[in-house]
Order: structure tokens, then sequence, then C-alpha cells
């Protein structure tokens, strides 16, 4: 039996622009999701759009009482920009009405709120301003989190400012997957940059409110392992490392970047604009604690024939197909549970062993109602499995003193998923999307409950 440290968080996480629904209702204005999807439905899985996702708008205290039922101390989720600020200046106070009473109503059944800033889902108002191209959205970003502290910050203990922040630069100015859609490394890097830059205004505005809590952010630590350890091969995993763990690792817990990716910038032709005094500004802004989400490794080796200066990331490290791996086939992900440990130990002993905890992990699967039994559950023991070995990972580590207080699956109740719709489910709940979003317990939700009630794992 393995037990995990007393007041460890068991929870689950989603986003706003996920979960929330009435995307077009109570002031709330457009991001560019709901843009997209009017420009192009036709890219987005059968269709489905962000207008009337999983209902929480509607629903949220049938979903907190599920929370309850399934013992969750904890849950993420977002605040959509949007929503509360629709022109960005303007406080609408059916938002407000509307977050506080959701997080209210958690606290109340003992599941405390950890509250998101941004979770992939510009305003659109911003976009037409270039985004997080323009040094504006910086100024934005920290008025929003100004608000958001002010508004819920007596209900609010543990605040992050973004999700996966090189989710939306490298899906949205590398690989067509977020809007705009466009391919260019260099703005991808002035996206990232500004990014950094928002976070870091955030943070700034907490500690001048004097609000009281812990600010952190969330990152997907994807770790990086190397086919071999031949130079070009190691070379490659350093660059694959710099950018996509390091990028906003290093800024947010040790206030500086890392000397290899100012290397690679300078190299590559790829230096961001910035202003006077933002390098002290990074220094001053570090994080209390990290989310960590967790799905799959970076497995890479070297370019043979590379772009240089590199046009793309992979003109400085290729993807490496591991004959061994084993594969999630839905959403075409690895699973390697192994690599949860080994993210730990980094953080104890390359990041002063801050603390963190599992923001999100979890399996997309396709079609689940083909599991489903007689009494309409679907069978879901590859999900238990999943968390299982993921698990006993993560005890590992926590056992050789990682200084992990949580574990967060992604999702509670199925949500949309971006481009990719309703197509795999991730939650502990089964969504009916053509039956007013009815929530029906999945067989992983009964097993996570006993988990939680022990604290413990087999
Ligand atoms: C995480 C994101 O990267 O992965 C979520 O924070 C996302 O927003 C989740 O839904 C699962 O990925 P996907 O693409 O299958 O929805």
């Amino acid at each position: 039996m393995k037990t995990f440290p007393d007041g460890f968080l068991w929870g689950a996480a989603a986003s706003a622009p996920q979960t929330e629904g009435s995307a077009l209702v109570d002031g709330k204005s457009l991001t560019t999701w709901d843009k997209w999807f009017e420009m192009n439905p036709e890219k987005f899985d059968k269709q489905v759009g962000p207008k009337d996702t999983s209902n929480v708008y509607r629903q949220y205290a049938e979903d907190v009482q599920l929370m309850e039922d399934m013992k969750l101390n904890s849950y993420r989720t977002s605040i959509s920009w949007a929503r509360l600020l629709p022109d960005g200046k303007t406080l609408n106070q059916k938002a407000v009405d509307f977050y506080r009473n959701y997080f209210l109503s958690m606290i109340e059944k003992n599941v405390e709120p950890i509250i998101n800033l941004f979770h992939f889902d510009m305003p659109w108002w911003l976009m037409e301003k270039g985004g997080w191209e323009t040094r504006e959205s910086v100024e934005a970003f920290g008025y929003y989190a100004k608000v958001a502290f002010e508004q819920f910050g007596d209900l609010v203990h543990r605040w992050t400012t973004f999700n996966e922040p090189i989710v939306h630069v490298e899906c949205g100015y590398l690989f067509e997957f977020h809007y705009p859609a466009v391919v260019d490394f260099k703005r991808a890097v002035q996206v990232g940059y500004h990014t950094l830059m928002a976070h870091v205004e955030a943070v700034k505005q907490f500690r001048k409110g004097q609000h009281t809590g812990e600010i952190g952010i969330i990152l997907n630590l994807t770790p990086v392992y190397g086919k071999s350890d031949a130079p070009e091969d190691l070379k490659a995993k350093e660059a694959a490392d710099a950018l996509n763990v390091k990028s906003f690792l290093d800024p947010v817990v040790l206030g500086h970047f890392p000397a290899e990716l100012i290397q690679l910038v300078k190299e590559n032709d790829l230096l961001p604009a910035s202003e006077a005094g933002d390098k002290e500004r990074i220094a001053r802004a570090t994080v209390d604690f990290l989310g960590v989400n967790y799905y799959q490794p970076k497995r890479v080796q070297a370019v043979s024939h590379p772009t240089v200066p590199a046009k793309m990331p992979n003109d400085l490290y290729g993807e490496y197909d591991w004959p061994e791996k084993k594969i999630n086939p839905y959403r075409g992900w690895e699973i390697y549970p192994e690599a949860l440990y080994d993210i730990a130990m980094r953080l104890k002993n390359e990041y002063g062993n801050i603390p963190w905890y599992v923001s999100e992990n979890g399996m997309g699967v396709a079609e689940e109602e083909r599991f489903m039994n007689d009494e309409g559950i679907i069978q879901d023991d590859y999900r238990i499995e999943f968390v299982h070995d993921h698990l006993t990972e993560l005890h590992k580590a926590i056992e050789e003193g990682s200084n992990c207080f949580g574990y967060h699956m992604w999702t509670f109740a199925d949500c949309w998923s971006w481009l990719n719709g309703y197509r795999n489910r991730y939650g502990f709940y089964r969504v009916d999307i053509e039956n007013d979003f009815k929530r029906t317990p999945k067989k992983s939700s009964f097993w996570m409950k006993s988990v939680i009630q022990q604290n413990t794992i087999d």
C-alpha cells in the first residue's frame, strides 16, 4: 500500500471555454474560439463549437455536488477574461455573480477552488490588435488579473496565471491548431515572450495588492528524452528542452532565462522585442508554486538536413519514434508514467524543490460508449490503470523527497477539446451532449473515490 501525505490535494481540472458553454450570453464577448468557429466550422470535429460546451454555466451546482460525492477536495478551472471584462475594461456584474456563486458552492462542499486566469481563450477585441504579439497585451492582462484578485480574492487562495503557455505559442504560431494558425517561428517567440511578461505583470499585481494566498503557473513540463547519447542527439535534446521546458520554467522559478535558450534564439535570429527593465521585472516575479500538466514525453533525435537559421523547431530537433513505446491510439500520445517521476526529481534537484502539484494527467478515449455496461456505467479500466501507474511513479518521487502536494485529473466531466470537439473523452463522468448534458459516473470515478478516501493506492 502506498499512502500519500496528509492534506494531499485530490481533484480534477478543467477550463472556462471547455466547460461553461453559454458563450454568447449574459454579456460575454467573443474569444478567438468563438470567432474561429464562426469563420471555419469545418475545422472542428463534427462541427461542434465552443458555444455550448458542457453547460457548467447553468449546471455548476450539480457538478459541485458530484465533486463532493466523489470526495474531491480541490478543483481547478479558469475564469473567462472575455466574460469578466467583455471589452477589457468594463466589469460584467453577471460574470462576477456567476463566478462568486460557483466558487462559493465549491467551498461549501469542501472543494478548494484553484483558479487560473488564461486557458487559451484570447478575447477577440485583443486579438484584433495582435493578441500576444502586441506589448499592449501585457498591461491588459495585468489589469484583468488585478480585477480578478479584487473580485474573488476572498474566495480563492491558490491562483495560477496561465495554463500551458507554450501551447498557445506553438499551436497558434507554428502548428496551426489554434487561431491565428500562422506558421512563423519569430512571431511565435514574440508571443511567448509577451505571454511571460503578462504572467510577470499578473504576479506583480498579486504581490502589490497584498492578497492572501499563493500564486503560480501551470506548465506542461514535457520531459525530453534523446535517442542516444551521441553528441548530435544530445544537442537536439538540449534544444528541445530549452524551447519546450526551460523557456517558461526557468524564468518563473529561477527568475531568468536559461543561457542555452538565449544562445539558441540569437543564433537563429529569433530575438523578441523587449523593454528596458524586463530582466529585473522577471527576476522579481518568481512564483510560490507550480502546477505541472503531464500527458506524454517528447523523444527527439538529431536532424539530418536542418535549415539554418531554423525556420521551425524541427530544424533544431527531430521527433524520434521509440520502437518500445506504448501508445494511447485515440489521442496518439505515448503513455510513459516513469516520466512523472523524472519531472518530480528534476524539480527537486534543479529547481529548489519548489512546491508543485500534478495539475493535469489523463487519458482521452474515443467512443467510450462501447464500454458501457447494462447499468449505463462506462467500464474505463484503461483509465484506472493509467492513473494507478502514474500515481505509483508520483508516490515514489514523493517518498524520495519531491515536494508534490496534489494530483488533479483531466478532467472531471467530459469536456470540449478545441478542434477535437467531444471526440476524445477524459472525464470521471460521462457527459451526454445530446441529452441535456446529463452526467453519468464512469467506473473510474468509484475507483478514484476509494483512493481519495484511503489517501492510498495499492
Ligand atoms: C491539456 C490542456 O494540454 O490537454 C487541455 O490544458 C486539453 O485544455 C487537454 O483539453 C487534453 O488535450 P486534448 O487536445 O485532447 O483536449
